[in-house]
């Protein structure tokens, strides 16, 4: 290992680093002064000085939109035809912070799709979110929720390691590599397909299966090609009563 090899992986796993959506000069430079954790602070609150405002677009969009698909925590990967919902700086269609409950209306929803955003919940809110996709789903609708499968990481390490180094190369060790996936990047919960179902089921969820990616009953795949390698799906019914 490089002498500085630990202390630049450190530096860039406290959110220092440069990267990040293209926003033009100015963000870049604020990017590299301020941590990612000081960064979401200032999002997270700014969501929440506009949730009145956040609140009356969601009502508007929500009678508007037919059929009404929601695509929660949508980062760069902004899917047309449904409402994306995101953070103040995420380039949403609806800036809410989805800790808190959503702003709809019971079964009102035609799907719910959510995927690498889970892990960014303690485990608690992650049943909360659970439970308020199940309050806004129509009956019969669809809710797809997709995670970094902790357990393939677990299992890689445990094994040849081959797959954790094709997923998280270059890392000073490979526990390192495992241990990014529910203690960096904002991360606060650990999943796997199996936990991910168990969780949908207490929601209130039927028909749950894990699932592969693109292995969906939407009309179209709305995963992100990005996620493909490291991702669990799991799908489940709201029940028709
Ligand atoms: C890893 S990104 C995933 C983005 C996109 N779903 C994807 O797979 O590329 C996690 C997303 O969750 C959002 N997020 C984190 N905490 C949130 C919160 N409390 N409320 C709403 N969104 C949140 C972040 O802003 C970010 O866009």
């Amino acid at each position: 290992m490089q002498r500085n090899e630990m202390h630049d992986y450190v530096e860039e796993l406290q959110g220092f680093g440069t990267h990040g959506i293209p926003r033009g000069r100015g963000a870049a430079v604020l990017r590299r002064f301020t941590s990612h954790g000081m960064r979401e602070n200032a999002k997270l609150r700014s969501t929440k000085l506009l949730r009145p405002w956040s609140r009356r677009r969601a009502e508007k969009v929500a009678a508007s939109k037919r059929p009404l698909l929601l695509h929660l925590g949508s980062g760069t990967h902004y899917l047309d035809g449904w409402v994306n919902l995101d953070i103040v700086g995420m380039g949403a269609d609806v800036y809410w912070d989805l800790r808190d409950p959503l702003p709809f209306a019971d079964n009102s929803a035609d799907g719910i799709f959510c995927e690498h955003t889970l892990e960014h919940f303690v485990l608690v809110g992650g049943i909360g979110l659970l439970s308020e996709c199940h309050r806004v789903l129509k009956p019969g609708a669809l809710c797809r929720f997709g995670v970094p499968d902790f357990g393939k990481y677990i299992l890689s390490y445990a094994g040849d390691r081959t797959e954790l180094e094709s997923l998280r190369p270059g890392r000073p060790t490979p526990l390192l590599a495992v241990a990014e996936v529910v203690l960096a990047h904002g991360h606060r919960s650990a999943w796997d397909g199996e936990t991910l179902s168990a969780v949908m089921e207490n929601a209130g969820f039927v028909d749950v299966g894990v699932k592969p990616w693109g292995d969906t009953a939407f009309a179209s795949n709305p995963d992100s090609i990005s996620r493909r390698a490291e991702s669990v799906y799991a799908e489940g019914i709201k029940p028709r009563r």
